[in-house]
């Protein structure tokens, strides 16, 4: 069995997954909420918050697993990218129990562990696929090859999607983080009523920017004033929303046509959102593409994603990998 552990961002992460990567035994998160009154993650606050939890969120992965240190085979853990003091809490607590235990350690990058979760969720997968990661810090499209190596195709010249949502969403008034809320804000919204851009719409085009749609949701606001703004809060998140999903499908199936992907992978904590899984199951079918969405609770950050990487990830033999370092990028 392989033990792994996340924390690259605000998530405390650890979880056992069988050797072959395909099945969790158990995934436990702890999401940090020290950040919720500054509105943002603060990367030393972060930090420390690791260091309190990691150890009692590793024995509850094991626990939950019905396991111990004994059975574990080896341990992988995430080095990049991501806050490098955060990265290093996890790196020291896997290089420790690796050390103690004479195991091989497994150094998984964050964004090949969102495109595995794909593994956890279908089993049988295999690529080659073409695969979106959307997240709070991230959007990138790939073409993922037979030996899983990953080639990037486009990503966001600016803004995350997932950050676009959280900015957007606290520019309505909304939670954080802003994706949640402005999906439960938008219910019962018109999608259609506010136009907002899509931008970089070129023919070849597989980057993104979401910079625009901030500016103009800044500008809607200001025109429409406080109470009407508050009045059409359903119609402002749904079109908004909806401006998002629709770049991020457009690029997605412009790759997959591109590629003549069979199948197509989409990951990230933006793609538990409810909109985008109902129009690319629509859009893939049409495409006649095998279309592979983790659940939620793999799509957001998480240490099963990272245990389903490490098979395809090199590991380093003990006890050479204590000098081994995280990095941000
Ligand atoms: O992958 P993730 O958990 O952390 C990063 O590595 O960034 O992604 C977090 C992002 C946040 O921006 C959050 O607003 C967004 O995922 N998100 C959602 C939903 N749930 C989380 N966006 C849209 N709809 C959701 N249901
Ligand atoms: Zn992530």
């Amino acid at each position: 069995m392989i033990l792994a552990i996340e924390t690259s961002c605000d998530d405390t992460c650890a979880a056992v997954v069988e050797t072959d990567g395909r099945r969790a035994l158990s995934n436990v998160v702890h999401t940090q909420t020290e950040h919720d009154r500054y509105g943002g993650i603060v990367p030393e606050v972060a930090s420390r918050a690791h260091l309190e939890r990691i150890d009692g969120v590793i024995q509850s992965s094991l626990a939950d697993a019905g396991t111990s240190l004994e059975d574990v085979d080896s341990v992988a853990v995430t080095v990049r990218p991501g806050l490098i003091g955060a990265l290093l809490v996890g790196l020291s607590a896997a290089k420790s129990i690796a050390y103690a235990r004479s195991l091989p350690l497994v150094p998984v990058n964050h964004l090949e562990g969102h495109v595995a979760a794909a593994y956890l969720a279908d089993p049988a997968l295999e690529p080659p696929f073409v695969a979106l990661i959307a997240s709070g810090g991230h959007t990138a499209l790939y073409s993922v090859d037979r030996n899983h190596h990953m080639q990037l195709l486009g990503e966001t010249l600016d803004d995350a999607a997932g950050e676009a949502l959280d900015k957007g969403a606290r520019m309505l008034g909304l939670g954080f983080p802003g994706g949640p809320a402005l999906q439960k804000a938008a219910q019962g919204g018109d999608r259609n009523r506010y136009d907002f851009p899509v931008a970089l719409k070129g023919r070849d085009n597989l980057d993104f920017s979401f910079s625009g749609l901030k500016t103009s949701l800044l500008y809607k606001l200001k025109d429409l004033g406080e109470e009407r703004t508050r009045e059409e809060l359903p119609h402002l998140a749904a079109s908004y929303e909806a401006a998002v999903v629709e770049a991020l499908v457009r690029k997605l199936m412009r790759a997959s046509d591109f590629e003549d992907a069979q199948a197509v992978v989409v990951a990230g904590g933006v793609a538990a959102n409810a909109l985008l899984r109902r129009t690319l199951e629509e859009e893939s079918e049409r495409l006649g593409a095998k279309l592979v969405i983790p659940p939620p609770e793999l799509c957001t950050d998480n240490a099963a994603m990272i245990g389903a990487a490490a098979p395809h990830s090199p590991a380093i033999a003990y006890p050479h990998y204590l000098s081994l370092n995280a990095r941000s990028v």
